[in-house]
């Protein structure tokens, strides 16, 4: 099949799919996941865009049932993939809890990508661009639905289930995440087997 067509028919078949298995998802599936997010491409990009090419976002897996790995707060990142436990525990009942409405697909995926920015970071670099010096926070969102893009189209060409949660209680939500200092949590996607 032409590049074209294999691009469009993923497109075409995206689904936001909030229904889960209960079966856990394997390690090498959220790996996967998590490059088609936000991995490397080539020694100094990523497979997603990034104004001035500063890449001031970041992913974080919450794992709930993920094959071999501790329910927690794993960091990641391109090169070195999963990194330690940043925090044990299931967090996810908390963070369906910061849901804003009712939101149990939260707490019943079997993993939970977080998408962060340094937001800070991002308007230090851009604040020359816009009188209030907000411009890096507005291209952080734009990179936030780029990377969201891929984990959706990866989840669908991987045979998940996922969804996008952007409705959370910001304060709440970091409060339980407690992310490495300067990284603020924008959203996450929520994501599991598919029931068949
Ligand atoms: C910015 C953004 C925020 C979203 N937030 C939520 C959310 O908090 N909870 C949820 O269940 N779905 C959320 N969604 C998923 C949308 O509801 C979904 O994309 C929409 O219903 C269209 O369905 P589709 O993705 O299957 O095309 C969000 C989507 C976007 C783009």
């Amino acid at each position: 099949m032409a590049a074209i067509d294999a691009l469009q028919s993923l497109l075409a078949a995206r689904r936001t799919r909030r229904d889960f298995a209960e079966t856990p998802l394997s390690r090498k599936d959220v790996e996967t996941l998590l490059a088609c997010g936000l991995g490397a491409s080539g020694s100094d990009r990523k497979v997603v865009p990034s104004a001035g090419a500063l890449y001031p976002m970041r992913l974080f897996l919450v794992v709930g049932a993920v094959d071999s790995l501790q329910p927690g707060l794993h960091g990641w990142t391109a090169g070195d993939g999963l990194g330690p436990l940043l925090q044990p525990g299931d967090l996810r009942p908390a963070l369906q809890k910061a849901a804003l409405e009712e939101q149990p697909w939260v707490g019943r995926a079997a993993a939970l990508v977080i998408i962060a920015a340094d937001i800070e970071g991002a308007n230090a670099a851009f604040q020359d661009q816009q009188p209030d010096g907000t411009r890096g926070a507005r291209y952080a969102a734009m990179e936030a639905g780029a990377i969201t893009q891929s984990l959706y189209l990866g989840a669908e060409a991987l045979g998940l289930a996922g969804v996008l949660v952007g409705g959370i209680d910001d304060a709440a939500t970091a409060g339980i995440l407690e992310l490495p200092s300067g990284l603020t949590p924008l959203a996450l996607f929520a994501c599991g087997q598919r029931i068949p």
